[in-house]
């Protein structure tokens, strides 16, 4: 997603910025900028497109002396992408610039009140309202205008701020999305991720959540939210440039799946409202009558954005209670679907781009259906299709196996289902307010679960000469058993199938042996104990039970040593924690075989065929 980069030194600073945003080009992007110093004023550059497009405004005919500067890649979360939008954002006469990547949640508050105290605001950006913020705070000093200005700020952050007074020094800081500072000889760096300034320096201080720096050609000072100074030590990095472009990760879908924290709080990033219970989102187009005249819901969707959508019918059902129908997008659009103006379609596409999830699009609109799209690529064919649109925000997927796309639909769809419950007068406010609450712990709890993934590797090294796997869960998480098969089967290239448990008895139970592993998500839930006798029919015919159970589960003990222990969740966020063992379970026994993880025999990204 967004990239920062800062630079005082002694080279051009616009043409060092730009060759480090050109670096993290991998992280995905639709507009970039850069801002300077010179002769105390400072100077903008900004556009959309691709930095080899813009490059004559960012570099070519942007001649300037000035050594220090900031720049910026955007991937538009609150408003579209533009000129206006992109970074670097000033304040009112344009004294500062700050770049931004993160969400400031609570920016529409703090935006109604600076406006009221008569700043002027030129984007439509949630970032711009920190420019601002800051200003209302400067009487001369940067760092403690900056420090005193995130007081007011609820979100996530990682900050660079220039300041036309100030043409020696940076002042950055970070809260939960990451921010280095690279020490140099006479020039120091600052960067959201190491990928951008490795080839000026390989000594790199990483600042943890509240910490800042204040950055000048000949030294670093580094201090906290409070203000303290702090001590850091810098770390040699030993990365070839391959890997850098994987942020440390060996392959992007692992790097995905561990993004996948950050990912949640995007998705819900400024879209809630704890206090009141209020979800908002933004781009839906939903009338109240729209909203109240839907008698059914019919969820389309290919591969794993159809098993998301699978998760979304439980979801929806219990609570918004509308009678849910999922179908594959290549089935529905071929067998003269039932729908009119009553039922409301959600289609479910990360690419925006898959041909046969389109053609359930169009399909579903001829007869009279309003159309809902749950998507990530902006500016995709979808997004233009479609009557409403509820973003996911899971940033640029690179690995072809979805793993952090996923996440963001299943966090969008307990968003949309909460909201839907809460107007259709099914939710009491307390219920939402609650859930609420319990989604911004969730990529905590998620943080816990990948702390797990040396213990997760060992147990796939124990599986890689399986022939075929079975994977079994039930409700919300019989959707995460067909999910957790996918992600094995397409880049491992083992056999799985996934059942839902009750469905054992009725066939698949015959091909259990000691030969076949079977992967069980039984959690706490109300099916607990139904799945659990599941799996003491599995047992009692010698099958190799690996289960995901929750923290502190006494009752498996005697099933199986072979564990997965998750913190417990409500039930119905259960799916989008119970699913990271499974990727990476199905990661590292791909990676074991020693197998293109990222590239796997005949995918492709993005299906724009039939
Ligand atoms: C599996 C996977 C595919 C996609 C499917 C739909 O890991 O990536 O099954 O989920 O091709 O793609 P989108 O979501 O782009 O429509």
């Amino acid at each position: 997603m967004c990239g920062i980069i800062g630079y005082i030194g002694n080279k051009p600073a616009n043409e060092v910025i730009f060759d480090g945003l050109t670096r993290l080009e991998y992280r995905g992007y639709d507009s970039a900028g850069i801002a300077v110093v010179d002769n105390q004023k400072i100077h903008v550059r900004k556009d959309i497109g691709k930095l080899r497009n813009i490059r004559k405004l960012l570099v070519d005919d942007f001649s300037s002396d000035s050594s220090i500067g900031i720049g910026h890649t955007r991937w538009a979360t609150h408003g579209r992408p533009s000129a206006f939008n992109a970074h670097p954002h000033g304040d009112c006469q344009t004294s500062l610039m700050v770049a931004h990547n993160g969400i400031i949640e609570n920016f529409m508050k703090l935006k109604k009140r600076l406006a009221s105290e008569g700043h002027e605001f030129k984007s439509e950006t949630d970032s711009e309202v920190l420019a601002h913020l800051i200003e209302s705070h400067y009487d001369g000093n940067l760092k403690s205008a900056v420090i005193e200005a995130l007081k007011d700020v609820e979100g996530a952050y990682a900050i660079a701020v220039l300041h036309k007074n100030h043409p020696d020094e940076l002042v950055c800081i970070r809260k939960e999305s990451p921010l280095i500072v690279g020490l140099g000889n006479e020039e120091n760096f600052i960067a959201s991720d190491v990928t951008a300034i490795l080839q000026y320096t390989r000594s790199v201080v990483y600042l943890d959540n509240f910490e800042g720096a204040v950055v000048k050609r000949d030294g670093v000072e580094f201090f906290t939210i409070e203000g303290e100074k702090v001590e850091k030590n810098a770390v040699q990095v030993e990365w070839n440039p391959v890997a850098a472009e994987k942020g440390g990760f060996s392959h992007f879908m692992l790097k995905e799946i561990f993004e996948q924290p950050q990912v949640i709080r995007n998705t819900i990033g400024g879209r809630t409202s704890e206090e009141e219970g209020k979800i908002y989102l933004e781009e839906l187009r939903l009338t109240g009558p729209d909203i109240y005249r839907t008698q059914r819901i019919v969820i389309v969707g290919c591969g794993t954005a159809f098993y998301s959508g699978c998760v979304g019918k439980y979801l929806i059902e219990k609570l918004v209670q509308i009678p849910v129908e999922c179908d594959l997008a290549s089935e529905f659009r071929y067998r003269s679907p039932l729908v009119d103006a009553n039922t409301l379609v959600i289609a479910i596409s990360q690419s925006g781009e898959t041909a046969d999830t389109l053609a359930a699009v169009k399909e579903a609109k001829k007869r009279g259906a309003k159309v809902l799209g749950v998507v990530n690529a902006k500016e995709s064919s979808m997004t233009r299709e479609v009557d409403g649109l509820v973003y996911i925000h899971a940033g640029p997927e690179i690995g072809v196996a979805s793993t952090k796309a996923y996440i963001a639909m299943l966090t969008a769809l307990t968003l949309l289902a909460l909201m839907l419950g809460k107007i259709r007068s099914v939710l009491d406010p307390e219920f939402v307010k609650e859930k609420i609450k319990e989604l911004k712990i969730l990529p905590q709890q998620i943080e816990r679960v990948l702390d797990k993934h040396e213990e997760i590797k060992e147990l796939a090294s124990q599986f890689l000469h399986a022939k075929s796997f079975l994977y079994l869960g039930r409700g919300f998480n019989y959707p995460t058993a067909l999910e957790g098969a996918l992600k094995l089967k397409e880049i491992s290239y083992i056999h799985a199938e996934a059942y839902a448990a009750g469905e054992m008895k009725h066939g698949p139970i015959a091909l259990i042996d000691d030969e076949m592993p079977v992967m069980a998500i039984v959690t706490q839930s109300d099916v607990y104990d139904k799945t659990l006798s599941n799996l003491k029919e599995v047992q009692a015919r010698s099958g190799q039970l690996i289960v995901v159970v929750t923290e502190g589960d006494g009752e498996i003990a005697h099933l199986t040593d072979c564990k997965i222990e998750v913190p417990a969740v409500s039930e119905i966020l259960s799916p989008i924690i119970n699913v990271i063992p499974l990727q990476l379970f199905a990661y590292y026994v791909a990676d074991l075989r020693g197998l293109d993880v990222d590239q796997p025999r005949n995918l492709a990204k993005s299906v724009t065929v039939e």
